[in-house]
This record gives structure tokens, C-alpha cells and sequence, in this order.
């Protein structure tokens, strides 16, 4: 749960607390893919309080696939950040999200799921594929309680959006879906900027593989929540198997304590780059959250703490002006992903919203950018370079 100390402060010591006893200062790793046991009585004991959810008894924590105490601490932190009771990880985003379906259509509500769009193309075309079961209805965010059904068992949302870079009012999400529960990805906010769980959504879904581990060298996933919620969805990641490696545990976690510092830096260089679009002849369209008329629901400030680093303008010249744009950069690495020290640029819909239904894919001339840590003025001269380029 929050404590009175700031944000930084529990950034770098949350899930560190057994360290001292332990006799050690930096995260250790256990690699330990089984455990050896006591006895028959413990083992079975500790086996059957995590095969229903719930945590190892002393000395029990029988094998990796159940528990794993390099990713517990991790899970640990998280849950600190976001203020919830507890926190699972996974192997990559996209498994939280898939453990997370599961587990609330287990709950025994139904298997009817609301997407707000624009969703993550990961995430939409995880829903759209039925692969899991579930049934989506998609609809904007004034439409949720329309949307909601008696057998709805989740409502999904992102804030802001990828790649609109959207805002939306979780609170009046949350209100509108009644009983249903809430998931908001926040990837994009990262629990520096914006805090789900208080604003009324039951659960809080990372992408760890990008802000949180902030290097670009691990993937995760992780989701914080109520215990209930983490007492569904373990057994879900214990099932399925979509396990975080503790190597990708402690990258991860190691990344927390300079998450608030990349994030805080990062958007600072975002804000001065996004007003240098505006002004360009090339941009038709900038999405930023922190510009004049982007936040008509007056979400910045109050949901989110700021605008974040993310970036994505809409070039006049459509395709081709994307591609010339793409191509001239220079200190931009044309990738997907987002979240890391170096700067990023990708054309969505070839690449992250690709699956995505046509109607509801990005424009031809969209283009989103991941902002690093580099100095401000060699991104604007570059960025000024490839709006030129853009426009022959
Ligand atoms: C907002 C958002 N959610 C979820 C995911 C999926 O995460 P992963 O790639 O770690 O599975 C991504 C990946 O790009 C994302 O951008």
C-alpha cells in the first residue's frame, strides 16, 4: 500500500525489504527451477496454497512455475507503485493480458469483454482473434455503459491510447461499467504519471518490456490489483506457464529506481519537441496530451500527472511523407516498442496496429515516436531534417 514517502523514495526501495536479513545490498537472482522440500507434509502443504492463488508456506516453494521469490520482489514493487495489495508478472505484456481474460472469465460472470478503442494492436487483435473465448464488443469511451452486458466480466481501456495518445476519463469508465471490472493499461502513463487503481479500475496491466525495465533488454508483464484478483490470476500464470524469467526479474526491477528520473526527463524533452511539430508545415496533426485542446476532459493534472513522452503526429503527405519522414532520421531508430533510454520511430499501421480492423486502424500517415534520453537540441535538428525530407 502508499506510504507517506514520495514516489522516488519507494522506487528505489520498494521490494527490497528481505535484503538486509538476507545479507545481501543488490536484487538477488534465483535461478532454481525446483525446491527442495522439507518434508512431504510442507511440500504439499506450500503446493496446494499456490496451485489455488495464494503464497509458499516457509520453505515451500516447490518450483518456478509456482514461485519464485526474484520475481515475487518484483511483483512486490509493482504493486507498491501502483498502490495495490498485490502484483503478478509475466513473461511479456501481452501473457498479463491474456492470464488476465482467463481469470475473469473463470470468475463465473460470462465471457463478454468490452474494448474501448484504440487499444494496443496486441491487445485488439487478441480480442478480435476470440482465441481465449471471450466475445468483444468495441465502442468508444461515451459508449461503455451501452456496451456493458450481465455476462460482461471485463471492460478494457488504455490511457492514454496507443497511439492517439488519447486521454480517457478511467473514473467515468469505471462508473459506466457498473458491477464489471475495470483493467486500464498503463503502460504508456507508467505509475510515475497515472495510477489506475485510484481512480476506480480493478486492475493496472503493464507492458514491463518498456518504461519499467527502460533499456530495451527484457520483456515482461505485469498487473497489479486487489488480492482477489491476484489469487484468480496466478493460478491462470501457473497453468498456462507464461512465467517472467528472474533474469528478466531483476532487469526490470533494477530499471524502478530510475523509472521516475528516465520518465520526468524524457517527457521534458517530449513537450519541447511536440510544440517544434505543431509549427511544422509538414504535420497536419499532432498528438500530444500536454497541447493546447488535447485534453478536453481536463484529464492532465488530475488522472495524469503529465503529459508523458510519447509522441505521434499525422504527416500531411500521408504514406509517403511517413516514409520519407521515417527514413531521414537519424537519432530515431525506426522499431517498434517504446519506453527505453533511445529514441523510437514506427509507422503503426504497418507495423504495431497492423491486425487491427481497417476501419479502426491508424492513418496511412500517422507515425509514433518513443522519446529518449538524448539532448533536446540534436532531436530537434533531426526531427527538422526529416520534416524537410518529408516534404520534398
Ligand atoms: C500499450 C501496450 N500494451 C501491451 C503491450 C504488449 O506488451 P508485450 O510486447 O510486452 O507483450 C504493448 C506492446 O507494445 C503496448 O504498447
Amino acid at each position: 500500500m502508499l506510504s507517506d514517502d514520495a514516489f522516488e523514495t519507494r522506487a528505489v526501495h520498494a521490494g527490497r525489504g528481505d535484503l538486509a536479513a538476507l545479507g545481501v545490498h543488490a536484487l538477488p537472482i534465483d535461478l532454481s527451477t525446483t525446491n527442495p522440500l522439507p518434508d512431504i507434509e510442507v511440500g504439499g502443504g506450500s503446493y496446494e496454497s499456490i496451485a489455488t492463488g495464494g503464497h509458499p508456506t516457509e520453505g515451500g516453494n516447490v518450483y518456478a512455475r509456482l514461485w519464485n521469490p526474484t520475481v515475487a520482489r518484483f511483483e512486490q514493487a509493482l504493486a507498491e507503485l501502483e498502490g495495490a495489495e498485490e502484483a503478478v508478472a509475466f513473461g511479456t505484456g501481452m501473457a498479463a493480458v491474456s492470464a488476465v481474460l482467463l481469470a475473469a472469465m473463470n470468475r463465473g460472470r460470462g465471457r463478454h469483454v468490452v474494448a474501448v478503442r484504440p487499444l494496443y494492436g496486441g491487445t485488439d487483435h487478441l480480442l478480435a482473434s476470440r482465441l481465449l473465448g471471450t466475445e468483444t464488443t468495441y465502442c468508444a469511451p461515451d459508449e461503455v455503459a451501452g456496451a456493458v452486458r450481465s455476462d460482461t466480466c471485463l471492460v478494457v481501456m488504455e490511457s492514454p491510447c496507443n497511439p492517439t495518445l488519447e486521454l480517457i476519463d478511467i473514473a467515468a469508465v469505471v462508473a459506466a461499467a457498473g458491477d464489471a471490472p475495470v483493467m486500464v493499461d498503463n503502460t504508456f502513463a507508467t505509475p510515475v504519471l497515472q495510477n489506475p487503481l485510484a481512480h476506480g479500475a480493478a486492475l493496472a496491466l503493464h507492458s514491463a518490456t518498456k518504461y519499467i525495465g527502460g533499456h530495451g533488454d527484457a520483456m515482461g508483464g505485469v498487473v497489479a490489483g486487489s488480492s482477489e484478483w491476484a489469487t484468480a490470476i496466478r493460478p491462470v500464470r501457473a497453468i498456462t506457464g507464461g512465467l517472467l524469467h528472474p533474469l528478466g526479474a531483476y532487469l526490470l526491477h533494477r530499471g524502478l529506481p530510475t523509472l521516475a528520473l528516465r520518465v520526468r526527463a524524457q517527457q521534458a524533452t517530449a513537450g519541447e519537441l511536440a510544440s517544434l511539430l505543431a509549427e511544422h508545415s509538414a504535420v497536419a496533426r499532432v498528438h500530444y496530451p500536454g497541447l493546447p485542446g488535447s485534453d478536453p476532459h481536463g484529464l492532465l493534472g488530475m488522472q495524469l500527472r503529465g503529459p508523458g513522452a510519447m509522441l505521434t503526429v499525422e504527416l500531411a503527405g500521408g504514406y509517403a511523407a511517413a516514409e520519407r519522414f521515417i527514413g531521414a532520421l537519424r537519432l530515431f531508430t525506426h522499431a517498434v516498442s517504446l519506453g527505453g533510454v533511445d529514441s523510437l520511430v514506427q509507422h503503426p499501421a504497418s507495423l504495431t496496429h497492423r491486425p487491427v480492423a481497417p476501419d479502426a486502424r491508424p492513418g496511412a500517415g500517422v507515425v509514433r515516436m518513443s522519446i529518449g534520453l538524448e539532448a533536446v537540441q540534436d532531436l530537434r535538428r533531426d526531427l527538422h531534417n526529416a520534416l524537410e525530407a518529408a516534404q520534398r
